[in-house]
This record gives structure tokens, C-alpha cells and sequence, in this order.
């Protein structure tokens, strides 16, 4: 139990560095916060007209999703930890990201963070929800759209998918639906936009 404790409190602190303030920082340019969406994400930073950063970003925030998974489903049996306590960390990973303690708990809408969740659950799971994300973004060039349509099919493929491995749990099924509608919840001014047409597109710049 204190392992666990342990484990989904690092996760947390991990979750909380909010990669698309601190990449832009450190590359100079202008926060995320302040622009576009205002939206402390890859999406966001895209907007500034740096690919590099917008994809540093993803790549970073996904990685802090899939780091303390990946480490409790390699080791968790070594340190005694339990099935759940992947379910814990993913959402402990992912709860940082939107609420972190570094930045006032003003955080991002969790999309890369999830993915990089779902690829240290199973990466067939990650690779699923990110092909899902690549065809609605391809087809409807909305990243948010993308996400939510990702966000709804991840729990079902995880579902549909697992049963086998020691870590196949009722609670990262949970874990992965409470992601889901709190994604869901951190999107919805983008749903506003998105059923009235205005949803920026990918591929436009900042205004
Ligand atoms: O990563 C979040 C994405 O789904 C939407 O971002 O900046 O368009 O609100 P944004």
C-alpha cells in the first residue's frame, strides 16, 4: 500500500509538468496560454508555427503518461504492487496534466498524456487509440474531434482486447472510462465550437 502510494504520487508530480509551457519556454516562444485555445497543449503549441515544438510536446507529454505505467506493469509484481495500482498511476499521470501542482493547477485536456496511458497499458491499445485519432483528424482536420472520438473507442478496445495479462483489470477499465468523461468535460468548449462550426481547424495558425 505505501508502494502504491508511492507510485501514484510520483506519477502525479510527473503528470504535472506541463510540457507544452516548459517546451515553449525553453524554445522560446511565446506560452501556449496566451494564445489560440490558450490550451497548455501539443495542439496549441502547433498553433505558434513550430512543428517541432508542437511534436516535443506531444512526445513528452505522452511520454509522462506511459513512464510510470509502463514501470508498474514491467516491476509492480517485484515491489509487491497490486492490478490496480496501474490503473492508479495512469490516472494519477493524467490527473497532473489537467491539475498540476507546478502551475496553479491550470493544466491541458489530457490527450497525449492518455495515449501515452493507453501505450504503457498495452501498446496495441496505444496504437489503436492513435490510429483512431490519425483517421478523424485526417478526414475532419479537427484535433479535438479527433480526441473525443479516440477517447470514446479506447475503454471499448481495451475491453474488447484484454483478459490475459496479470495487470487485465476491472480497474483500468474504470480508469481508462474516467479518463474518457473527463477528457470529455476538459473538451467542452471545444464541443460548443465544434456544434457551431467554428472549431479551428488544424493547420490554422494563431489569431
Ligand atoms: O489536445 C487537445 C486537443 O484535443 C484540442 O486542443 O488547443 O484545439 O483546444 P485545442
Amino acid at each position: 500500500p505505501m508502494n502504491s502510494f508511492l507510485a501514484t504520487l510520483a506519477a502525479y508530480l510527473l503528470g504535472s509538468l506541463s510540457f507544452a509551457v516548459i517546451v515553449s519556454r525553453v524554445m522560446g516562444l511565446s506560452d501556449p496560454r496566451s494564445y489560440g485555445s490558450k490550451n497548455p497543449g501539443a495542439t496549441n503549441v502547433l498553433r505558434s508555427g513550430s512543428k517541432v515544438a508542437a511534436l516535443v510536446t506531444l512526445l513528452l507529454d505522452a511520454l509522462k503518461g506511459w513512464l510510470p505505467v509502463a514501470l508498474v506493469v514491467w516491476y509492480g509484481e517485484r515491489f509487491g504492487l497490486q492490478e490496480g495500482t496501474v490503473a492508479l498511476v495512469g490516472l494519477a499521470a493524467f490527473l497532473g496534466h489537467l491539475y498540476p501542482v507546478f502551475f496553479r493547477f491550470q493544466g491541458g485536456k489530457g490527450v497525449a498524456t492518455a495515449l501515452g496511458v493507453l501505450f504503457g497499458v498495452d501498446w496495441l491499445l496505444g496504437l489503436a487509440a492513435a490510429l483512431t485519432w490519425l483517421i478523424i483528424a485526417f478526414f475532419f482536420r479537427y484535433s479535438s474531434l479527433a480526441s473525443l472520438v479516440a477517447a470514446v473507442f479506447a475503454p471499448v478496445y481495451y475491453l474488447f482486447g484484454n483478459g490475459l495479462a496479470w495487470y487485465a483489470d476491472k480497474r483500468i477499465a474504470l480508469a481508462l472510462g474516467a479518463m474518457a468523461l473527463l477528457l470529455f468535460w476538459r473538451h467542452r468548449e471545444n464541443i460548443g465550437r465544434l456544434a457551431q462550426g467554428k472549431e479551428s481547424r488544424l493547420g490554422s495558425k494563431k489569431k
